[in-house]
């Protein structure tokens, strides 16, 4: 996790950049700073890296205070693409995204492969492009190779300022798609600027609005649409995405219960009875590894005799129906409806991410419904 606390900035000419910037990142989060030019959201950035010092205030990481380390050591463990791309002019395509690996002493076969799969991973061929020079590339592609080129020794922290802004639309809804992806898969904390605010909306976690050197609102996408502090942020979101927001019905990510209690398939039911009791719950889900297995309740538990020395996956009760992160609450109710269940796990590519109940659907529903009525009226 990242904390910047009480942070100002004023340059060497007297100008004062920021002013009191409190925020947090949380790791594995996609945070996304963005307000009209001259904010101070690449100075915010660069705080991160010591490509700035802050003139008051402190910036940590994981709780260390980074002025007390190695830039050097900072900056390889931060990926950093910024604003005017900044490939190396000199260096090939593989030269520019193994420049870090190759900083690391990564042996060579490593590397390789390496920028092989990243350059796949934003579909340029290899063979074509691991050769030629960034003069050599569109805009487009050279903005690409910037942010592979920060991905490369999978560091702990990656900034992006303005990564995608000289893309065409197909190619930026692709990148935004596969750094969605990439955030699930392997967890970084991200720090991303864009001037652009759909792109924010779809893929922060956290949207940090800024204006002259202040944060104006911080939240989740959700909350900054529902809830906008004041003018600035409800022209700078736009009044069609905020009314476009009020009309639109939720979906299941808004009321899914993230960590419900879960077991492994392999515990015996004396543990599961153990866990109920103590939670004071009368079911649990299975999960192995994150691989949805079913549920198993406490009727489960007492039918069979909580000391016959059984295991959870003897007695476990698939799920009939699943749903899928983002999907509509309109859907999941009506699916409940259908097949009589109270509660119905959600997933994520595959994985248990949480489980939704009828209450929570029925209940955020009825509020969504009552606030259109009332504006209707
Ligand atoms: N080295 C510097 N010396 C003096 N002033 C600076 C310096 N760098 C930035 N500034 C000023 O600080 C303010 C914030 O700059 P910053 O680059 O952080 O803005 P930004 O939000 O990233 O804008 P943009 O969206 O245009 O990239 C601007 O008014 C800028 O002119
Ligand atoms: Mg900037």
């Amino acid at each position: 996790m990242i904390r910047l606390e009480k942070v100002k900035k004023v340059y060497d000419d007297g100008f004062q950049a920021l002013k009191d910037i409190n925020l947090e990142f949380k790791e594995g989060e996609i945070n996304v700073l963005i307000g009209p030019s001259g904010c101070g959201k690449t100075t915010t950035m660069k705080l991160l890296n010591r490509l700035n010092e802050p003139t008051d205030g402190t910036v940590y990481i994981n709780e260390k205070d980074i002025s007390q380390m190695d830039p050097v050591e900072l900056r390889r463990q931060t990926g950093y693409v910024i604003q005017h791309i900044g490939l190396f002019p000199h260096m090939s395509i593989a030269e520019n995204v193994g420049a870090v690996p190759t900083l690391l002493k990564w042996d060579k076969d490593k590397i390789d492969k390496r920028v092989d799969e990243l350059l796949n991973l934003v579909n340029l061929d290899p063979e074509t492009y691991k050769t030629r020079f960034p003069s050599e590339l569109s805009g487009g592609q050279q903005q690409r190779i910037g942010v592979i080129r920060a991905l490369a020794a999978e560091p702990p922290v990656i900034l992006m300022d303005e990564p995608f802004s000289a893309l065409d639309p197909i190619s930026r809804e692709q990148l935004q798609d596969e750094l969605l992806r990439l955030q699930k898969e392997i967890n970084k904390t991200f720090v991303f600027v864009t001037h652009d605010i759909d792109e924010a909306l779809k893929i922060a976690d956290q949207i940090i609005l800024m204006q002259g050197g202040e944060v104006v609102q911080k939240g989740k996408p959700s909350e900054v649409l529902s809830n906008p502090e004041n003018d600035f942020v409800v022209d700078f979101i736009g009044k069609h995405r905020l009314e476009e927001n009020r009309n639109s019905i939720p979906n299941v990510d808004e009321v899914m219960m993230e960590k419900p209690l879960t077991i492994s398939s392999s515990e015996s039911l004396t543990n599961a009875y153990e866990s109920m009791k103590q939670h004071g719950v009368n079911s649990l889900v299975v999960v192995d590894r994150g691989e949805l297995k079913g549920q198993v309740s406490i009727f489960d538990v007492i039918d069979v005799g909580v000391y016959e020395n059984k295991l959870v996956k003897e007695v476990l009760k698939p799920f009939e129906q699943v749903v899928e992160i983002g999907t509509s609450l309109k859907v999941v109710l009506d699916l409940m409806e259908k097949n009589n269940a109270a509660n119905i796990p959600v997933m994520n590519n595959n994985q248990f991410a949480g489980m939704v109940t009828r209450g929570s659907v029925v209940e955020l529903l009825a509020s969504v419904y009552a606030n259109s009525q009332r504006e209707g009226a």
